[in-house]
């Protein structure tokens, strides 16, 4: 029986009932390919799952449900009443993305639970098992023994099979409740307290693992949590309440669900798409001004420290700066420019006058309407900045007047900030206060037609699938580090580690692009010992097709770029994708992605290397038979090397078709970035 709704076509047909089984009673489901099972059963009164890949085990029976605040924990004396499967298959488009279409196929599994002991509360859990991985969640309807709650912890595990080797930041440490830090890697065993996604690959080298979570609404963030005792354990924890409980609510409800990406390659990970799946449909109807694009800003001058954020002789945010920006951007071809201190209540220390920032009301330097309507005129997208400082209420009271301001100006694009470690009223900054304080700005933005870029945010799981205007974010230690020196640089290794974690959640606005690498326009005044970004300069380039974001910077000051020829490779990149193609990659140590542009004919490559210098050769069997093309080639000079010879670039041009193959040669904490267009 096949039946139609919508688009979709949902293969209904498998659904059966099974009534009241005992309770040593188990329950299964596989991908549609077969190989990956998941199984679901009672085990001395707790309900537990567990997966197989190929018959092999990955994740050991793992405990499931809640802790309560004033309630016994809903987790013994279980029984399941009964349970259904259901297979779906769709393939829907994305308004821009990493890929076009996506495939939305599965066979899913519901198994109802009640407890048996006195108050009988019941749940469901739900799975899915893909062909690249594995969902769940629970679905909690109202129930006379649970209504109101507070959740002290959720207790969903994920036992691991095999002491895998995996690549973290870590989470919970006190007063760093933020994402931007180096990768580590280690045993699963010895595992602190870690963020998702959490990237691991089975010793065998047969099984890549990712643990994420998917469609965050109206609950705290996941992070893991190594087990002592049973140490390939990993434990649910959830970001808290400033008094420590965790999710507050009501029934009905359910929890985001808990994902297990697998693949067989690391490589194959990316792009990742099993999020997107487990969130709901695009409800913005009309989507045609949600526009990718590439920008230039009044932001890396500040990090430098040439220019202020606050008033004064220093003040980057000026009309007539802005409007060089403008300029600089139009004759460029990119789409925005991003205005960054333009506002007042950057004077002083932001982060203890949090309160003081106003949204609406420009410095007496910058008049935002005329900047506004210089944009406008120009064809340029006014990406406007809004700094909170964590000041939450400050921010949530301002967002009407401020959003429909810029809508009257015809801005529609705004870049959010965070810098705090916990938030107005000491919640973390990733609890369930924060999930429900960033999803009320990307609703408010999409009722104003605005794009949201958010920076020190909380993981991405997938929300641009329901709202599309929600387009990028940081999350991750992006390039800022490079300005600010120190120890605080990023190792060349950074990116290759990015690329396997934290980018298999979805977009990052890390802001490639620097081209003084050695920072000498600041005539070394900012912390000149250790200021440099770690990169050669075909690596800059090459960023812009291996880190995906649908908003992406040439973050160098323009006049950096002002007759470089290697910047004409940031002109010409595209921003938006039909395909992407991981050609090969090994965490931490390089990566090499083709992507077609979506709605043209050209592809480009993107090949990174960590310190080591690579060399590989790259067969263009993606291109299409039979068409001829010219590659556009941007590699690392003579004697590049990230550490001694940053910037030569050799810049050659070269006829392929999808039988040639082209010979990349990285450098040392090099890179290569290729433009491959059809011959007219
Ligand atoms: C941190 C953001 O990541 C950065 O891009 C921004 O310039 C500063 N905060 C100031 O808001
Ligand atoms: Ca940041």
């Amino acid at each position: 029986m096949t039946i139609r709704f919508r688009h979709a076509v949902v293969l209904a047909a498998a659904a059966l009932a099974i009534a009241a089984p005992a309770a040593s009673a188990q329950f299964t489901v596989s991908s549609p390919d077969s190989r990956t099972e998941v199984r679901v059963e009672i085990r001395e009164g707790r309900l537990v799952y567990g997966v197989t890949r190929d018959h092999r085990a990955l994740i050991l029976p793992s405990l499931m449900g809640f802790e309560f605040r004033g309630a016994p924990a809903l987790r013994d004396s279980l029984r399941t009443t009964g349970s259904s499967t259901r297979s779906y298959d769709t393939t829907w488009t994305q308004p821009w993305g990493e890929v076009a279409r996506v495939r939305d196929h599965y066979r899913e599994l519901r198994v109802s639970v009640i407890e048996t002991a006195a108050r009988g509360r019941k749940f469901d859990v739900v799975f899915r098992a893909f062909n690249d991985g594995v969902g769940f969640r629970y679905e909690v309807p109202a129930q006379p023994g649970l209504g109101d709650f507070e959740i002290q912890e959720e207790l969903t595990e994920f036992a691991l099979a095999d002491d895998a080797k995996s690549w973290w930041i870590p989470s919970n440490r006190p007063r760093l409740d933020r994402s931007e830090m180096l990768y580590s890697s280690s045993p699963v065993s010895v595992i602190d307290s870690v963020q998702t996604p959490l990237t691991m690959a089975t010793r065998d080298g047969k099984t890549a693992l990712v643990i994420h979570e998917a469609n965050l609404v109206n609950y705290a963030r996941m992070n893991l949590r190594g087990g002592r005792m049973e140490n390939r354990t990993l434990h649910t924890a959830l970001a808290p309440w400033a008094d420590g409980v965790k999710v507050r609510g009501r029934t009905p409800f359910v929890t985001p669900w808990r994902t297990v990406q697998l693949a067989d390659r690391m490589a194959d990970l990316a792009p990742s798409v099993i999020g997107l799946n487990l969130n709901p449909p695009n409800v913005i109807e009309e989507t045609s001004w949600i526009k990718p694009m590439k920008y230039v800003g009044i932001w890396w001058g500040m990090h430098l420290n040439t220019m202020t954020w606050s008033s004064g002789p220093k003040h980057g945010a000026t009309t007539a700066n802005a409007k060089r920006y403008i300029d600089f951007a139009a004759a460029n071809g990119l789409g925005g420019v991003l205005v960054e201190g333009w506002n007042t209540g950057w004077d002083g220390d932001w982060i203890q006058n949090r309160n003081a920032f106003s949204f609406t009301k420009s410095y007496p330097d910058y008049d935002l309407a005329e900047v506004a309507g210089y944009a406008r005129a120009k064809g340029i997208h006014l990406i406007v900045h809004n700094e909170t400082s964590g000041g939450i209420a400050n921010y949530e009271r301002q967002l009407d007047s401020a959003f429909s301001l810029y809508r009257r100006l015809g801005l529609d694009a705004i870049k959010s900030g965070y810098v705090t470690d916990t938030v107005d009223g000491g919640h973390s900054h990733y609890s369930q206060f924060m999930v429900n304080h960033y999803r009320r700005v990307i609703e408010t933005a999409a009722k104003y037609g605005i794009m949201v870029d958010a920076h020190e945010p909380i993981h991405d799981t997938g929300e641009r699938r329901t709202y599309p205007n929600m387009m990028s974010r940081e999350g991750a230690r992006g390039q800022e580090y490079n300005a600010w020196g120190g120890e605080g640089g990023n190792p060349p290794e950074h990116e290759t580690n990015l690329f396997f974690t934290r980018l298999l959640a979805g977009p990052m606005d890390f802001t490639p692009g620097i081209f003084d690498i050695l920072l000498e326009s600041t005539g070394k005044a900012h912390r000149p010992e250790e200021s440099r970004v770690r990169t050669t300069l075909a690596k800059q380039l090459a960023l812009y097709v291996v880190l995906y974001s649908p908003l992406q910077m040439a973050a160098d000051l323009p006049e950096n770029y002002e007759r470089k020829p290697a910047f004409q490779f940031i002109r010409d990149v595209a921003v938006d994708w039909d395909t992407t193609r991981v050609v090969d990659g090994k965490i931490g140590d390089y990566v090499i992605v083709a992507r077609k542009q979506r709605g043209g004919p050209e592809w480009f490559l993107g090949a990174i290397t960590d310190e080591e210098a690579r060399t590989f050769d790259v067969p263009l069997s993606f291109l299409p038979k039979g068409q001829s093309y010219i590659a556009e080639i941007y590699a690392d000079g003579p004697n590049a090397n990230w550490l001694t010879n940053p910037l030569p670039v050799t810049i050659t041009k070269r006829p392929v078709t999808s039988v040639s193959s082209l010979r990349v040669v990285l450098a040392p904490g090099g890179g290569q970035a290729v433009r491959i267009r059809p011959v007219p």
